[in-house]
């Protein structure tokens, strides 16, 4: 039977430190205050002087990727690219870091999902493998929010969690009766809550899609409410985490390593107390990246094995909830 295997990690931040201090210059803002209801202590961004999109970061990701992988451009089959801060409006950045890449045909698919572009992604990866329609994909996940924040006391809630950075996955199937790769798949979306954190503009829906006055109104910047997303994620993560367990027929005692998305430290840490998990079996970042959403599973995912946290053999939880709302849980084991 066919499973689908990482054959590769990597990850690239972008170079520009901000600190809570920093943040603090612009808006009114504490360190105290970020640390304390969120966990973050710095983030990076990108160069505000330079042209870098997001299929810029996924390339640097995607090159360690590919170099651990042991694969060149050419053995790829298909690259999914997760993100809600694509390079420009279309066509997709996948198709974007295809030509970085240096390659002519290879197809591109641009998934949304926000904070659960990893799940979905991975989930889509391995529907393609199983089914034998590819047997190489390289999965994306980048965000360069900082572009698109205020940076001003009005939106301090949204920005000071948000940063940039991209993750890559390469993904292989391989013939084995071994139970080993993709295990578990849980993905649900709440379209009656699309609101509750989103941006508007460019809208699709209003002509022009961008105008001076909707960029006076802040149109253009992220709005969130946050106590909804958070509390919704103390309640979705647990129901997930058991919906999943059971589809790969499992127990929780079976995960070596929960690896959520690092939305605020705050919510990883209910989740952890209500899972009874010890500080070894959960992986927190967000001290160090703040939210880079799509990016922020594969970032951590490589960390963890640069850390040596997982390895041959352990099985991986990877649960999130964001923007959609989406959430989803992916159960991984190491070969
Ligand atoms: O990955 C995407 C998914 N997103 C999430 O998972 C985010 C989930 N939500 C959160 O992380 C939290 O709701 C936030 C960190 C965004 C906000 O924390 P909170 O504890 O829910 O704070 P709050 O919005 O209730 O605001 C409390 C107070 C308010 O002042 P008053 O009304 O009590 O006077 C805010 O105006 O804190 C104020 N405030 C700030 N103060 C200093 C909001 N943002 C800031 C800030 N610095 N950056």
């Amino acid at each position: 039977m066919k499973k689908t295997i990482i054959k590769g990690t990597g990850r690239y931040l972008p170079t520009r430190l901000v600190t809570n201090d920093d943040l603090a210059k612009w808006m009114d803002t504490t360190d105290e205050w970020i640390r304390q209801r969120t966990g973050i202590e710095q983030r990076y961004w990108v160069p505000a002087d330079k042209e870098i999109g997001v299929s810029d970061l996924g390339l640097e990701a995607s090159r360690i990727a590919m170099k651990r992988a042991g694969w060149k451009p050419e053995d790829i089959d298909l690259i999914i690219f997760a993100t809600l801060s694509p390079d420009i409006f279309f066509p997709g950045s996948g198709c974007l870091l295809q030509h970085k890449l240096g390659l002519t045909t290879t197809p591109a698919l641009d998934i949304r999902q926000q904070c659960t572009g990893f799940h979905y992604g991975i989930a889509t990866a391995d529907a393609y493998i199983r089914s034998g329609l590819a047997n190489r994909v390289l999965f994306v996940g980048a965000e360069i929010h900082s572009s698109g924040l205020d940076i001003s006391t009005k939106g301090r809630d949204v920005t000071v969690i948000f940063g940039d950075g991209a993750g890559a996955v390469c993904l292989e199937g391989v013939e084995t009766e071994e139970n080993i790769g993709v295990l578990g798949v849980s993905l649900h979306a709440q379209g009656e809550l699309a609101m509750s954190l989103m941006t508007e503009a460019p809208s699709s829906r209003v002509t022009p899609r961008l105008t001076v006055e909707m960029l006076e109104q802040g149109r253009h910047y992220p709005v969130m409410d946050g106590k909804t997303i958070f509390k919704l994620a103390v309640r979705r993560l647990p129901e997930i985490t058991k919906e999943v367990l059971g589809k790969a027929g499992l127990s929780m005692n079976d995960i070596d390593l929960v690896i959520p998305h690092q939305a605020n430290l705050r919510i990883n840490q209910a989740y952890q107390s209500a899972m009874g998990l010890s500080d070894e079996r959960i992986f927190h970042n967000i001290q160090r990246y703040g939210n880079t959403t799509a990016g922020s599973i594969p970032i951590a995912l490589d960390e963890a094995i640069e850390m040596k946290r997982i390895g041959k053999g352990s099985t991986v939880l990877f649960i999130g909830l964001g923007s959609g709302v989406t959430w989803g849980a992916i159960i991984y084991r190491f070969e």
